[in-house]
């Protein structure tokens, strides 16, 4: 009896195929700019010391392991809520903010699409253009029609940011906005702090529902820095969910620590979507990771662990800058009069080339150097001892 032989082959994913194919490649000097994950100078994903501490003292305690509740551990559910819109905010105080700790950022994504699917039914989502690339797939999955508003100016390597209000300003009222709170996937172009004040208005006049995705906090900026957004819309008073993650701030991907908070009008409405958020998790994976639990509370909680990770996270985030420079300098000395500002003027992890696919096809054929097809880089996969190389690889497909 064959079931599923009526199955379509899967096509794979792209950022994680990619991935898959980069490590399959024998050749020695190769170079993996394809996923978003932090590798540090030795082209090794670090284990903070911030983490290594805290995951030392949780093994020395060797405390018992029962299920988390549904929303997960109350201390790091609260660490979170103080990282995301600073402990004294009055959205915390009055308690209008649902905090669950989530499988990942996307778990969040997860649990907030069902949740909207299913008290929210005739909402649909609008996304960046472009945005993640598992993005639209992931509100789909969960029966929601998505549908883009433009972002990316290719031309000038800017926001379309007029476009993208008056798209946002002409949606059905209860419509829910991705947006991306700091470090844009896959573009690196964010919104300056006068377009998020200009969109409250009229995420209030048309009644958006915002859903914040904070993926690389601290990777901008820096940690209150790349929080702006939310606790701007926080102040604002509006309504939204916003997903966070410490995949990328605290280098522990595999972990699958991840969070969704919903700002609600007042506590009762808040106590309403914590308890239905409670039950989509029911419904999907029952409870969170304990180890993912521990690590955030501590590293967050504990005062010489924080400050050592936030001296690790802004590491980070220079190290980042100076493969930017780099890449910037040989480009431009490979390429005179072509300008590569964008690289020096783009945020986080990632970079928006502008290269075809056709380019970096050749680039991973030719030159064994992995990168989306959409043409995004990950920045953070340069390193002092492959950057003049890719950097001349990418320069040699330029025409
Ligand atoms: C990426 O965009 O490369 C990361 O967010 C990893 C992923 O899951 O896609």
């Amino acid at each position: 009896m064959h079931f599923f032989s009526h199955l379509e082959p899967y096509a794979g994913d792209p950022i994680l195929g990619l991935n898959e194919a980069y490590l399959a490649d024998a050749r020695p000097h190769k170079v993996n700019l394809s996923i978003g994950i932090y590798f540090d100078d030795a082209g090794r994903i670090p284990v903070l010391e911030s983490v290594h501490q805290a995951e030392a003292a949780m093994l020395a305690e060797c405390a018992p392991k029962p299920y988390l509740p549904m929303e997960g551990a109350a201390a790091a559910r609260s660490a979170v809520q103080a990282l995301l819109f600073g402990s004294e905010h009055a959205a915390l105080a009055a308690g209008r903010v649902a905090t669950l700790q989530t499988v990942g950022s996307s778990g969040g994504l997860k649990i907030g699409a069902d949740f909207v699917r299913r008290w929210l039914p005739t909402s649909e989502v609008w996304i960046s253009d472009p945005s993640w690339e598992n993005h639209r797939a992931m509100f789909e999955g969960a029966g929601i029609a998505v549908h883009s508003y433009p972002y990316y100016d290719a031309a000038r390597g800017g926001v379309r940011f007029d476009a993208m209000c008056e798209a946002l300003s002409a949606l059905p009222r209860r419509s829910v906005v991705l947006l991306h709170a700091c470090c844009h996937n896959p573009t690196g172009v964010d919104l300056g702090a006068a377009q998020w004040r200009a969109l409250v208005p009229i995420v209030r006049e048309r009644a958006l529902l915002p859903f914040l995705d904070l993926a690389y906090q601290g990777y901008g900026e820096g940690l209150a820095e790349d929080a702006f957004a939310p606790r701007l819309l926080a102040d604002a008073g509006l309504t939204f969910l916003v997903v966070n993650s410490f995949s990328k701030s605290m280098s522990v991907y595999g972990e699958r620590a991840g969070a969704l908070s919903a700002v609600c009008a007042d506590r009762a409405e808040a106590e309403l979507v914590l308890g239905q958020l409670k039950a989509t998790v029911r419904r999907n994976y029952s409870s969170p990771p304990m180890h993912a639990a521990a690590i955030v509370s501590r590293v967050l909680g504990e005062p010489a662990l924080r400050a050592r990770w936030e001296a690790e996270v802004g590491a980070m985030r220079e190290r980042i800058l100076a493969m930017r420079r780099r890449l910037h300098a040989v480009l431009s000395a490979r390429k005179p009069g072509r300008d590569f500002g964008y690289i020096l003027g783009q945020r986080g992890m990632f970079s928006y080339t502008g290269l075809a696919p056709a380019q970096v096809d050749r680039l991973r054929e030719a030159h064994a150097v992995y990168l989306l097809r959409s043409g995004r880089i990950c920045v953070a996969g340069l390193n002092n001892g492959n950057v003049e190389r890719a950097a001349e690889a990418i320069a040699a497909v330029i025409d």
